[in-house]
């Protein structure tokens, strides 16, 4: 069932996290829906531009709404990923979407305010919420680079004056992580201080985790045993402490590398241990049920295992 990402953000703030996990082929979309049915766990399913160019947002539609059909139980929002702001009007128009981001972080605080504005005036418009982004994280977003260095942290008086004139309804922010295989070196890791200095300031606010994914150690290290040229010293954030940022607002958190890294391993490892293969149902037949075991093990880590029932139940009152 799709639902709005407003509601979901009503029932999980300061409870648990949603995961929201990108989507660009079928076999990724049943994985998902496998894991979170498994695990009782509500999710968005998000589409970033890359995506619409890759797979067609026809195709990406009807995929979802054909996995709706064989998982009934699934309670799920769709969300634009990165959205540009006609991309964003597009996915309003569409009519299926339950909420976009506009991604306008790289501009000047007073253009991403303008530009937020528009795009939230058309989608309440229509009942769609509107995630906007506050800081740079480090890591490509869609085509920007920016360097670790550069990265800034979101500055929490901006923060509330951002969602105050923007009209937002949930603000992604920079707190230490970064997009890709690649986000830390040394220390670094996620700033718990700053995330509870912006939560003082929007008490009740959805904050999202951009680029959470885990990287596991051993995922690089079978990948690169299957052929792979990954860098080893790749580090992601620590799902572990996930739990420890949900009572301070995280509400939604990011999560697609992680989800490549498995279609590269099970692919990968196929390939190598079957070097006459050429039938690709072979490694999907494998992927499916290793994505989905993947999603159980995130919505655990995201406190949201488990809470489908009480999720049906809040969203009938
Ligand atoms: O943050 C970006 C997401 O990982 C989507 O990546 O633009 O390559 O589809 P993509
Ligand atoms: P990762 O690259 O850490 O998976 O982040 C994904 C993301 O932030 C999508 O918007
Ligand atoms: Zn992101």
């Amino acid at each position: 069932m799709i639902v709005t990402t407003a509601d979901l953000f009503k029932i999980a703030y300061g409870n648990f996290a949603i995961g929201a996990y990108n989507i660009n082929n079928m076999e990724q979309a049943l994985g998902l829906f496998e894991g979170n049915v498994k695990a009782q766990a509500p999710f968005i399913v998000q589409i970033s531009k890359g995506a619409r160019q890759y797979a067609n947002p026809r195709m990406l539609e009807a995929i979802i709404r054909a996995a709706e059909e064989l998982y009934p139980e699934a309670i799920f929002a769709v969300h634009l990923d990165h959205g540009d702001e006609q991309t964003c009007y597009d996915c309003i128009d569409s009519g299926f979407y339950s909420s976009v981001m506009i991604d306008a972080s790289h501009h000047p605080f007073a253009e991403n305010v303008a530009i937020t504005r528009r795009v939230v005036d058309r989608a309440h418009a229509k009942g769609i919420s509107v995630e906007s982004e506050l800081g740079m994280l480090g890591g490509v977003e869609e085509d920007i680079a920016v360097d670790e260095k550069n990265a800034m942290l979101t500055d929490p008086d901006e923060a509330k004056a951002f969602v105050a004139q923007s009209g937002c309804d949930s603000l992604a922010v920079a707190i230490g992580t970064s997009h890709g295989a690649y986000k830390f070196s040394g220390s670094q890791g996620l700033h718990f201080d700053r995330m509870a200095e912006i939560q003082k300031r929007l008490p009740g606010f959805p904050l999202v985790m951009h680029g959470s994914s885990s990287v596991p150690q051993e995922e690089v290290a079978r990948i690169n045993a299957a052929g792979g040229k990954l860098n080893p010293s790749a580090k992601g954030v620590d799902a572990n402490q996930f739990a420890r940022a949900v009572p301070l607002g995280v509400t939604k958190v990011n999560i697609d590398t992680d989800g490549r890294l498995v279609w590269t391993r099970v692919h990968r490892e196929y390939f190598r241990d079957h070097p006459e293969g050429f039938d690709f149902r072979k490694p999907g037949t494998l992927f499916v049920p290793a994505y989905a075991d993947f999603i159980v093990d995130k919505s655990h880590k995201l406190l949201s295992a488990g809470t489908l029932p009480m999720v049906r139940e809040a969203l009938a009152k």
